[in-house]
């Protein structure tokens, strides 16, 4: 998905003539500390973590909001396994919701699953598709939970006028290489709560303790591990910044054009969006009323050199696949395992969020691609729309 060139080269050149890879060495100003500033900026909170993967800020996320064995959070049963297993990483136990027709957490489901062991509920922007954070927000306000928005495949999307992950208590993102930016591997986390902040980042650097930042902190400190970034990774995402809202509205002129010209070509309606000004654009999604005919779809697109395909395919975004978690190995070591460590056993099964499997298996995705000519856009618009008439 990504744009990368020779800004990004220059970038890299500057911090290795500067002979300065580690974040902490310098003080302030580098370039870590920049991005940080920068991110916060243009997500709009007060705080941003930068670290090394999506992964590592959900972790920290939870470790921040004090999250730890005997709590449950809420997950999505359509998001990568990563979701689920930062619950694991911190000794909570995941509970898998339903996904709606807009491939995104249920509210409805979200307040079936609520317990008193409830902490926590990670609203997760599939395929850069807002959640229905509206309601998500009401729930969490009624049950005083705590919203870690998971946006690792929606930077920069938007929902109501707000960034996505500044909506919620915190929010994660990814820089992964099949990110809408990246760094290759790198995440951050982003969060207007101080409290919260000092937490992930004591957590996320072993070393807190001694550095400059150490005695500004009001938070004592615990034993943390190592998600730091580094300068070279910070440097590439400061240039991929740049680059991220012409890409978010190259991706959303093309889809609209897409929708626009695909509206009533075939036996499909598009998934709703929470908000369509807000959507990444990264994903047309389409919706068949079974999986036979959507599968014809997909081959008919592939067959015609137009990459599509279902999330029901996805694998590891689905749940009924995430095999540690429905076996409930949770960690390494029993005695850190999450489900030995709660009095409240939970039971899944593959066939727990039928409507999930459902959705999924009925939706189709097409791609947009900020770099594509107009004129191969109309090439794919002419062939999807000949193979949704012939279906
Ligand atoms: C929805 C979602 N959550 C979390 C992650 C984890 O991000 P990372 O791979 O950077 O650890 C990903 C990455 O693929 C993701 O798609």
């Amino acid at each position: 998905m990504y744009i990368i060139g020779e800004e990004e080269v220059e970038a890299v050149q500057r911090v290795i003539e500067s002979k300065q890879l580690f974040r902490y060495r310098g003080g302030e100003g580098g370039e870590s500390d920049s991005f940080e500033k920068e991110w916060s900026e243009k997500i709009g909170t007060k705080h941003t973590l930068a670290m090394t993967s999506g992964t590592a800020a959900l972790i920290a996320g939870l470790v921040g909001m004090d999250i730890g064995p005997g709590d449950e959070v809420i997950v999505p049963g359509y998001t990568f396994m990563a979701t689920p297993s930062a619950a694991l990483a911190v000794g909570a136990v995941p509970i898998i919701a339903e996904v709606d027709s807009s491939l995104t957490l249920d509210p409805k489901d979200v307040e079936r699953k609520i317990t008193e062991r409830t902490k926590v509920i990670i609203p997760v922007h599939m395929v850069g598709l807002p959640c229905n954070m509206d309601a998500i927000m009401d729930i969490a306000q009624r049950h005083n939970l705590k919203v870690l928005e998971d946006a690792c495949q929606a930077d920069g999307g938007s929902y109501g006028g707000k960034r996505l992950g500044a909506i919620g208590d915190a929010g994660a993102f990814s820089f992964n290489h099949f990110k809408i930016i990246t760094c290759g591997e790198g995440g951050a986390l982003v969060t207007d709560d101080r409290d919260l902040y000092e937490r992930a980042l004591i957590f996320h650097d072993g070393g807190a303790t001694f550095r400059d930042h150490a005695g500004a902190m009001r938070t004592p400190m615990f034993a943390g591990l190592n998600f730091r970034i580094n300068e070279i990774l910070s440097a590439i995402l400061r240039v991929q910044l740049t680059r991220l809202d012409p890409m978010l509205d190259a991706m959303l002129t093309e889809k609209r054009t897409l929708v626009d010209a695909l509206s009533g070509a075939g036996p499909f309606t598009f998934n709703p969006i929470h908000d369509i000004e807000g959507d990444c654009g990264t994903t047309l999604a389409l919706m068949f009323a079974d999986e036979a005919t959507n599968r014809r779809f997909i081959d008919g697109c592939r067959q015609a050199g137009v990459r599509a395909d279902t999330p029901i395919d996805s694998g590891i975004h689905v749940y009924s696949r995430w095999e540690p978690v429905l076996e409930q190995r949770g960690s390494h070591n029993p005695a850190f395992d999450a489900y030995q460590l709660t009095d409240s056993p939970v039971a899944y099964s593959k066939d727990m969020c039928p409507t999930t499997l459902d959705v999924l298996a009925r939706t189709a995705y097409l791609y947009t691609d900020p770099t594509r000519t107009r004129e191969n856009l109309m090439a794919m618009i002419d062939a999807v729309t000949q193979v949704a008439r012939d279906l």
